[in-house]
């Protein structure tokens, strides 16, 4: 039994801080752990975490230091199964699938060759994306065979996991996508993301504008049973509104960026997060 909360970080941002302070005004003992000055010993109890908040940038980090911990006893949002899944984009498409949830159409390819004889019977567009990443980064837009080959020539000389070609149709979709967050079974608030000038992703990394999204019935079940797929308990889905096949989901986010969405729509996630923490403490 532990009374505290333990928000596990390897940067600062605005998400973090903005937890740290919905803690502190709900007079919860808020512990800021720095994962980069971690060393859990794996073969003895560790220190006291209390109910833990992932929000490691890092994948890596994240990850590991989820796995390390949930392993020694500790509860951490999200769980080591959710970090594998939702960290993974073929993870999560097969898992979208199997629970019945819409998603692009994708195919996984294993050699830059296979990939590239895909193609040419496909027919082009499509989006190639890394299995791993976020911030819209490496993600790229499939145009013809010369670009292909560019594109995929790079990928050969990096680390093994951008060896697996992850292509999926490019949704015929508005210039938006459409951010939920969830905080258990509950789409707490959402928001449309606009594609920044020049661009077709709608990150706002790549600088994006967001605007309220008024959660609909349809929106939220298809949330629920995104989140539930991939084991989740506070994550970003990310939705795009395809012309031909409604709304499908393209990705979850395990940990979250939230800053927009509690500027656009003034819900106070970071207080909803520490409340679903307080509550799944055991
Ligand atoms: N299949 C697709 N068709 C059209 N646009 C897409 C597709 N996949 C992604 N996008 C655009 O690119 C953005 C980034 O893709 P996403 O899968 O969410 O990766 P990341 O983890 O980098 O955020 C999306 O928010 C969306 O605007
Ligand atoms: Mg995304």
């Amino acid at each position: 039994m532990s009374s505290s909360i333990s928000i596990l970080y390897d940067t600062i941002r605005w998400e973090e801080k903005a937890l740290f302070e919905a803690g502190k005004k709900k007079g919860v003992d808020i512990r800021m752990v720095d994962c980069r000055g971690l060393a859990i010993n794996l073969d003895s109890t560790v220190e006291e975490f209390g109910t833990t908040i992932q929000r490691c940038v890092s994948y890596y980090r994240s990850l590991h230091s989820t796995a390390a911990l949930e392993g020694k006893g500790v509860d951490v949002i999200n769980s080591l199964n959710t970090s594998i899944y939702a960290g993974n984009k073929l993870f999560t498409h097969m898992l979208l699938l199997k629970h019945g949830i819409r998603t692009p159409f994708s195919t996984v390819a294993f050699s830059e060759d296979a990939a590239l004889n895909y193609l040419e019977k496909r027919g082009y567009p499509m989006v190639l994306k890394p299995t791993v990443g976020s911030w819209g980064r490496m993600i790229s837009l499939l145009k013809d065979r010369d670009s292909a080959e560019g594109i995929m020539e790079t990928r050969e000389k990096m680390y093994p996991i951008y060896q697996v070609y992850y292509l999926e149709e490019l949704v015929n979709r508005p210039p938006r996508d459409i951010r939920a967050i969830m905080v258990g079974d509950t789409v707490v608030a959402a928001i449309y993301r606009y594609s920044g000038e020049g661009q077709w992703k709608t990150n706002m990394a790549l600088g994006g504008k967001a605007e309220p999204f008024k959660v609909t019935k349809e929106m939220e079940d298809i949330c629920i049973k995104a989140k539930n797929a991939v084991q989740g308990q506070i994550v970003g889905i990310d939705l795009m509104e395809s012309e031909e096949n409604g709304l499908v989901v393209h990705e979850i986010n395990n940990t979250t960026e939230y800053k927009n969405t509690v500027r656009v729509t003034g819900v106070d996630i970071p207080a909803l997060m520490i409340d679903y923490a307080l509550q799944s403490r055991k």
